[in-house]
């Protein structure tokens, strides 16, 4: 019988793993299609998956086959290019991987043309359905530890790579309120890319959110400690400290620092199917008439912005208020400026184990085959050469 909605995955790497195995456990959707310019790549995907449809490109798969869903599993440059693709090419429901965007004025257009074309707009902030985080946005709204006033990350791997789930995540328990401003610093001696995207050797910043909240971010600067999905909230009336699988809280009433029972639904404990199942199931949700979802484009572009004015702020040596003017990627003109000078030469990447390009072929079926990883499989073949 056939299935309700059809899907297809942009980019056939390492996340897009993840957003198979969501979809295997969503009954409504079929996946039909890949769109991977690596032949080998997608050619994995539709052996691994059975899925019967492959393209070298995002438009030949949206004019072919016109799915409902389309995945966005490619690294931050393209997501808004595909995004755009995908909505203008027929897809109802895009979720894109994060970060959303590098520079509003990429975040916007993919916002904007998604509204055009009446296409639903996710990115894959899928943090926001773990236990633990619903659980410490449930415990804020009861009041457990009166007002947030304060809240603390600690990220490391580049701002925009873990930065932007754990600021998304802080915003996500407090109810996503509002940025005012951002006062940042930044670091970069080394030519240093994540994904292809020039990135910081280190930064920091302060995020002036409304009703008196302010978060602390700082990315890099100690590895002790550092997590995409860990923080700590201080309250006019106690304490909290959030990760996706464990919440341990401390007020009047607690007795010192006690850990909150999580409800943990079948599978939970995972960042990898089960979220990105939760995912797409609001994502239909949302597509049938139901609530913006939890991880919307608008939700993600309000995180991108915090990014983007943090660099902004280092820019210019000044408080940026929001919305912020500056719509190109700040670091990116920083460095066009001369603004950070590299001191140790070299461009390197801190995700080239990821590139599919040169390694050997036969060896990774090989490793595949015994059950091991895919970036376990891509770290071994790419330091081999
Ligand atoms: N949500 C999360 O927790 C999470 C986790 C990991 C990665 N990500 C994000 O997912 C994105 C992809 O990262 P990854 O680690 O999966 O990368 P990856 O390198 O493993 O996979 C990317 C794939 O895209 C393909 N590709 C390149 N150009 C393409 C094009 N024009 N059309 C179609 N496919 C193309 C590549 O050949 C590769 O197979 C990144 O933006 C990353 O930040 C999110």
């Amino acid at each position: 019988m056939a299935r309700k909605y059809t899907a297809a995955i942009a980019g056939c790497g390492s996340i897009a793993h993840a957003h198979m195995e969501g979809y295997a456990l969503v009954d409504e959707i079929d996946v039909i299609a890949v769109a991977d310019p690596v032949e080998t790549a997608r050619r994995q995907y539709m052996e691994e998956y059975r899925i019967p449809h492959g393209f070298a490109t995002v438009e030949e798969m949206m004019a072919a086959v016109k799915p409902d869903i389309v995945s966005v599993c490619v690294w931050h440059l393209l997501h808004a290019p595909m995004t755009v693709a995908a909505a203008q090419g027929g897809a109802k429901g895009i979720v894109c991987e994060k970060p959303m965007a590098i520079g509003m004025a990429e975040a916007d257009r993919m916002v904007e043309v998604c509204e055009t074309t009446g296409t639903k707009l996710v990115i894959g902030h899928q943090r926001r359905f773990t236990p633990g985080w619903e659980k410490a946005r449930q415990l804020l709204r009861d009041g457990a530890i009166g007002e947030p006033l304060w809240v603390n990350c600690t990220v490391a791997e580049g701002l925009a790579n873990w930065g932007t789930h754990a600021i998304d995540g802080a915003r996500f328990v407090m109810d996503d309120p509002k940025t005012l401003w951002v006062m940042g610093a930044v670091e970069r001696q080394t030519d240093r890319y994540e994904r292809d995207t020039a990135i910081e050797d280190a930064c920091m910043g302060l995020v002036q959110l409304e009703r008196n909240i302010q978060l602390f971010v700082q990315s890099d600067l100690m590895r002790e400690g550092a997590s995409a999905g860990w923080f700590l909230i201080r309250g006019t009336g106690g304490l909290l400290d959030v990760s996706e699988t464990l919440v341990r809280l401390m007020n009047a009433g607690s007795g010192g620092w006690t850990d909150v029972p999580l409800d943990m639904k079948e599978g939970d404990g995972a960042i990898g199917g089960n979220t990105h199942a939760a995912q797409m199931r609001e994502l239909l949700a949302w597509l049938e008439g139901g609530p913006e979802h939890r991880g919307s484009g608008y939700k993600a572009r309000d995180t991108v912005e915090i990014m983007m004015a943090l660099y902004e702020s280092a820019r210019h040596h000044r408080v940026v208020r929001l919305p912020m003017e500056e719509k190109e990627y700040p670091l990116d003109l920083m460095i066009r400026e001369d603004k950070l000078p590299v001191v140790v030469p070299g461009r390197y990447d801190i995700r080239a184990f990821l590139r599919r390009e040169r390694i050997d072929e036969a060896a990774y079926a090989k490793l595949r085959a015994e059950g091991m990883g895919h970036n376990e499989i891509m770290i071994r073949l790419n330091q081999r050469q």
